[in-house]
């Protein structure tokens, strides 16, 4: 899907994207999962670029889940390390493009701490940059990020009858991030995965059948177009 398709004076804010197939990617042409791992960076970028080419203001992606610690300890250790040395060699070039990096997800014991570094590093050097933020979920789970915004409400004190949606969304990791419009999905599976849980109630689903390695910006406005395609009505009548 070229860029002439995309509607450019209705471009979703913002667009979560699971990036799933890479170890499939890998393991059809006979090489590690990790390389697949190595693609799915390039098609990242890609994807980056995209989304400022036509103005999305938030990307969010799944980068590791809650989940992933049960994969082969050498992917794990992979993953790790990839992330850690692509933070130091990539922010400054996404600095200069004016994205703004962020991370969300638990900061527990079993992150590296050269690897928190670097998402600090990161964080802090794109802070000012409002191009478009990325954040990028690394040991994320959405129950994870609803069950720390209950203990923070539980923990303030709050009377239960005060607790209402919003109490919930100012408790969640990123309260100042619109939910996202659209969620793409590649690879064929039709699954969350314990993804944005409470942020994607009302976004659109693009299910692609690509594998993340393979997907670029095309991908993305593929997505964006099917998006603006569709009637959106928030359990409503037309708006
Ligand atoms: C899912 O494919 C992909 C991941 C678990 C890792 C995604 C990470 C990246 C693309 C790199 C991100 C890097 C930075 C610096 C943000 P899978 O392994 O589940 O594939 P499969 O379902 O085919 O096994």
């Amino acid at each position: 899907m070229s860029l002439s398709a995309v509607d450019l004076s209705a471009v979703p804010a913002h667009v979560a994207c699971v990036m799933d197939g890479n170890g499939r990617w890998a393991e059809r042409r006979g090489l590690p999962r990790t390389a697949g791992h190595e693609a799915g960076l390039d098609a990242l970028l890609d994807a980056v670029d995209g989304a400022l080419e036509i103005g999305v203001q938030w990307l969010t992606v799944y980068a590791f889940s809650t989940e992933n610690w049960s994969r082969p300890r050498e992917e794990v250790r992979f993953l790790l390390e990839f992330n850690r040395s692509n933070l130091a060699t990539r922010r400054d070039e996404l600095h200069e493009r004016g994205v703004r990096l962020r991370f969300i997800g638990g900061r527990d014991r079993r992150l590296p701490r050269s690897l928190l570094a670097e998402m600090d590093a990161a964080a802090e050097l794109t802070a000012e940059n409002r191009r478009l933020t990325l954040t990028v979920a690394f040991n994320y789970g959405g129950r994870a990020e609803l069950t720390e915004a209950v203990r923070r409400i539980v923990a303030s004190g709050v009377q239960s009858t005060q607790v209402t949606e919003q109490t919930i969304r100012a408790n969640l990791a990123t309260p100042d991030m619109p939910d996202p419009d659209v969620l793409i999905r590649t690879s064929g599976e039709h699954r969350l995965s314990n993804f944005l849980l409470w942020q994607v109630a009302y976004s659109e689903m693009v299910f692609l059948d690509v594998l993340w390695p393979d997907f670029s910006r095309t991908h993305l406005f593929e997505a964006v177009v099917e998006y603006q395609r569709r009637e959106r009505r928030f359990g409503g009548l037309d708006q």
